[in-house]
Order: C-alpha cells, then sequence, then structure tokens
C-alpha cells in the first residue's frame, strides 16, 4: 500500500442513498456506477444486499458490470446478510464484503443488549464468516466516535486478528470533533499491535458541521481510507462530501502531503448526475460544487479576479470541471467589470462612453437586482421606448391536462398587431403551451433549467416560474408570474422569446457556451 495515497471509498449508493425520500432503481444505481468509475473513486459502496431484492440486484449488477473500482456490500455481522452480501459482490473483479456491529455503551447496551465480551465474540465470529467468502473485508466499529478507547483498540485488533483487512472509524452520529478524533487514530496507531496488517479508514456524518474537518483530521493521524458521498449526501445531514475531501488534499497537499487518484474535471458532472437522479438539490453556497462556489458577486473580488484570479480563487474552476469562473453583475459591480463584459459580448472600447453607460448600469441594476448578458446588449442598443417593446405578446391560453387525456395547448400572441394561433399536443400542460408558443414564434429553444417558486403563501400562491434555455441566438433567462402555473410558465418562456426578437433586431449574438449548474 502506498502510504502517501488515500483511498476514497463512495457511499453515496449506500449511506447516500438511504436518505433519499425513496430509493433508487437499479438502473439509476448503475449509471450513478460508471460514473463514480469514470471518476475515479477506489471503492464504490454499491448498497446493503440484505436489505431487499431490489437492493441486492443493485449490488449485482454494479458488482458484473463495473470494472476499476473495489465493489463492496455492507452486511450487519449477522450470517444471512453475510452470505446476502457475499453472493451479490461474488460477481466483481474486486469484491469486497464490508460488516459492522456497534461499539459504544448506547450502542451495546441499549440497542444490541449485549456485553463487550459477547460484542467481541460476534466481531471475531463474523469477520472469520466474511473472509471465507472474501478476501477483502472491512470491518467498522459503528458508533466509534462515542465508543471508549479502551475497547476500541480491543475490537479492531480482534477484528484484524480474525481477517479484516480495512478497519473502518465511524462518527456515526457526527459527534465528535477534530482534535479528539486525532487522538482516537493516535490511540489505535500506537496500542493495536497488529494495526498494520490493516488500512486505517474513517467515515464521517455532518450533524454539528463537522464532517470534512474530521475527516481530513483522521488522515493526517494516519487513516488512509476516506468514506464520503457526492454532494455529502447521506442520513440525517450527511456524509462527508466527495468533492470537499478530495479537494482539500489536493489543494492543501502542502499541508497533507498525500494524494487521491480521483480524476478532479468529473467532480461537477458527476455531482449534477447525483442531484438529478437522486432529486436532491445543492445548496447553491455548497464548497465546490454548489452554483455559487465559482461565481464572484462583489465589486473588490471582481476587480481583484480580473487582475490576477489567486486573489479569490484558491482552486480553477478548471480543476472539478467547470469552464470558467462566474461574475455576477449587480449593483454592487464595479464599472472595470462592467467594461470587461461589454468586450467580451464584442463591444470595442470606442463604441461606448463607459461612465455614461456604467451610471445607466447602476440605474438598471438598482431595479433588477442581477444583469444578466442580455440586458447588457438591451441596454447598450436600445435608442428608444420602442426597441424595448415586446414584439410577441401572448393574448389567450387554453391547456387542456389530466389523469387519461392528451395534453393540448392553444396559444393566440400578437405580433406587431397581427394575431397569429396554434395548438400543439405535449408531454405535460407546460410542454404543450411552449409548443403551441414555438409554432408562432418559429424559434428552436432548448430549455436547460426550470424552476417554479411560490412567491406568496396559501392554496391561490402567486407562482413564478424562470427558464433558461438555450437558442442559436445564446442562452437566455426569463421570467413569468401568475396564480397558473401553466401561464406563468408561458409567460416566463415568452420573456425569453421576446429577448431573442430583441437580439435579433440589434443584430447581436450572446455567448451560447455558459454553465448550467
Ligand atoms: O455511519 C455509520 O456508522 C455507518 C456504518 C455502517 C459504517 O454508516
Ligand atoms: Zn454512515
Amino acid at each position: 500500500m502506498n502510504k502517501d495515497k488515500v483511498i476514497i471509498f463512495d457511499t453515496t449508493l449506500r449511506d447516500g442513498e438511504q436518505a433519499l425520500m425513496s430509493s433508487l432503481s437499479v438502473d439509476q444505481k448503475l449509471r450513478i456506477a460508471r460514473q463514480l468509475a469514470k471518476l475515479k473513486v477506489d471503492v464504490i459502496e454499491a448498497g446493503f444486499p440484505v436489505s431487499s431484492p431490489g437492493d441486492f440486484e443493485s449490488v449485482a449488477t454494479i458488482a458484473k458490470e463495473i470494472k476499476g473500482p473495489v465493489i463492496c456490500g455492507l452486511a450487519r455481522t449477522v450470517e444471512k446478510d453475510i452470505l446476502a452480501c457475499a453472493k451479490a459482490v461474488k460477481f466483481a473483479e474486486r469484491p469486497r464484503i464490508h460488516t459492522f456491529i456497534g461499539t459504544s455503551a448506547i450502542h451495546t447496551e441499549k440497542k444490541l443488549r449485549k456485553t463487550e465480551e459477547e460484542i467481541l465474540d460476534i466481531v471475531k465470529f463474523y469477520v472469520k464468516l466474511a473472509r471465507k467468502h472474501c478476501d477483502n473485508v472491512e470491518f467498522s466499529a459503528e458508533d466509534a466516535g462515542r465508543t471508549g478507547v479502551d475497547f476500541l483498540c480491543k475490537i479492531v485488533e480482534s477484528a484484524i486478528t480474525a481477517g479484516a483487512t480495512t478497519i473502518n472509524i465511524p462518527d456515526t452520529v457526527g459527534y465528535t470533533i477534530p482534535e479528539y478524533f486525532g487522538s482516537i487514530f493516535d490511540a489505535l496507531i500506537n496500542r493495536v499491535p497488529n494495526i498494520d496488517k490493516a488500512i486505517l479508514s474513517v467515515h464521517c456524518h455532518d450533524d454539528l458541521g463537522m464532517a470534512t474537518a474530521n475527516s481530513l483530521t483522521a488522515v493526517a493521524h494516519g487513516a488512509r481510507q476516506v468514506e464520503c458521498a457526492i454532494n455529502g449526501i447521506g442520513e440525517r445531514a450527511g456524509n462527508a462530501a466527495l468533492e470537499e475531501i478530495v479537494m482539500a488534499l489536493k489543494v492543501r497537499n502542502d499541508l497533507f502531503g498525500v494524494t487521491s487518484d480521483v480524476d478532479t474535471k468529473e467532480i461537477i458532472r458527476t455531482s449534477k448526475l447525483v442531484r438529478d437522479i437522486c432529486n436532491m438539490p445543492v445548496q447553491p453556497n455548497k464548497a465546490v460544487v454548489g452554483s455559487n462556489a465559482f461565481s464572484h458577486s462583489s465589486g473588490i473580488h471582481q476587480d481583484g479576479v480580473l487582475k490576477a484570479k489567486k486573489t479569490y480563487e484558491i482552486m480553477t474552476p478548471q480543476s472539478v470541471g467547470l469552464k470558467e469562473n462566474r461574475m455576477n453583475l449587480t449593483g454592487r459591480s464595479g464599472s472595470h467589470m462592467v467594461k470587461a463584459r461589454l468586450l467580451e459580448l464584442g463591444y470595442n472600447e470606442n463604441e461606448f462612453d463607459m461612465q455614461t453607460f456604467y451610471d445607466r448600469f447602476k440605474a438598471l441594476a438598482d431595479k433588477k437586482g442581477h444583469v444578466y448578458d442580455d440586458d447588457l446588449v438591451t441596454l447598450m442598443e436600445s435608442k428608444s421606448k420602442e426597441d424595448l417593446e415586446d414584439t410577441y405578446v401572448l393574448e389567450y391560453l387554453n391547456v387542456s391536462s389530466g389523469k387519461g387525456t392528451i395534453p393540448t395547448a392553444t396559444a393566440r400572441i400578437s405580433v406587431g398587431g397581427k394575431m397569429f394561433q396554434e395548438a400543439a399536443c405535449g408531454d405535460g400542460a407546460v410542454d404543450a403551451a411552449t409548443k403551441a408558443i414555438d409554432r408562432i414564434a418559429g424559434y428552436k429553444l432548448t430549455v436547460e433549467k426550470y424552476h417554479l417558486d411560490a412567491v406568496t403563501e396559501g392554496r391561490e400562491a402567486l407562482g413564478r416560474v424562470s427558464i433558461i434555455a438555450k437558442a442559436v441566438e445564446g442562452v437566455f433567462t426569463g421570467s413569468g408570474t401568475s396564480t397558473d402555473i401553466v401561464e406563468a410558465s408561458a409567460l416566463a418562456y415568452m420573456d425569453i422569446i421576446n429577448k431573442i426578437a430583441r437580439m435579433k433586431k440589434f443584430k447581436r449574438k450572446l455567448p451560447v457556451e455558459k454553465e448550467f449548474l
């Protein structure tokens, strides 16, 4: 084992999946597992085979198909669990059985109702049984963070003697703090005589927001496997986030002196896939993968980044698989930033007077908050009030949908005073409405993001729909508000159509290459 390498054990499909409202299908798990293999994690914990026939099938399917990482299944220290797990992982190129039992007083006395001696016997017996079926066996002392150190040392020694090749020290309830956790690893390394026969692993939960800090402290104190999940999903407050662990080891290699084999450029792709398949949104300010993780809003920061990225970026967006950072144009943006964006949009310095333009920009930003590329172009190009008027006005919309019906919409739109009407069927009411609008306006749009918010409370709440869509003319954002969500969606879509029409009138294109987080 290379002492400079940390094994990345991904538990998105086991601990992560445990926390979802509904379990993942075999196909969904397989799609995530394929991406985890591309991310080059070392171990994929694919599930808990005895827990359900579906989970058994998921683990077996992943074991058969995924080459490269070790494929691991979870099992309690119970015969039927270990046998089911052995059966599911046996198809893998490199199988692992992961067995565990609670070791803290609260677990042994209240949950298991066993003495410490009984727990030691169970560990010896079932680790041996697991080793009979698989050469690669991991043992976890569940709730190790709250287990007395003397008993933990005895447990770990027994598990290694019985054949465990990896010893995992979980902080199951996210209770520990870095300094104390580091001392547990020191004790294990100094006091367990056979500790060099196994790899020490760490598994932290985030109940007090310290999962990453505790995991990294364990690495600094000798752990060489970290168990973590994409986007930090997992029981309750979640598990240590894989992206945080991997990027911290990379960015602060000067401190840790160890590396992982993870292909960090696959991080964003993996994060989005897990977010979408698991239906678990990522908070915008989430470290590494949040939509704001590489965006700069304050004028001082934007000015610094324009001069030298390292002033406010400790890692590059490219290192995690993003094309570029994002500068949010708001009332806080300085004139340097606004000018840089205008140049990126293809304007020449001699086409505008920066001071006058900046004053107009500030007035708009005060009104709107966020100023997008199409707002900048409109501000630059509009000479008269008419330039700001909408070309397309939605005059009438009738949608019929429901169980057992084919969703159909009829839209009537006035274009420069002339009325046009079209009908369309769709995959749902919103799809039918936007298709009818497309037939009239004739633009080809790909909706990249659709978001619905309630802006007021109660049954008659106003719904605000925000859409981001790609067209040949660029990437556009639109919003619409109504008590009827289909109408709000149609209005947001019309907002985009009118922005495209304006860009065409101004003979301008917006950048199409944008990140959608
Ligand atoms: O948090 C925990 O203790 C676990 C074990 C099963 C490793 O998930
Ligand atoms: Zn856990």
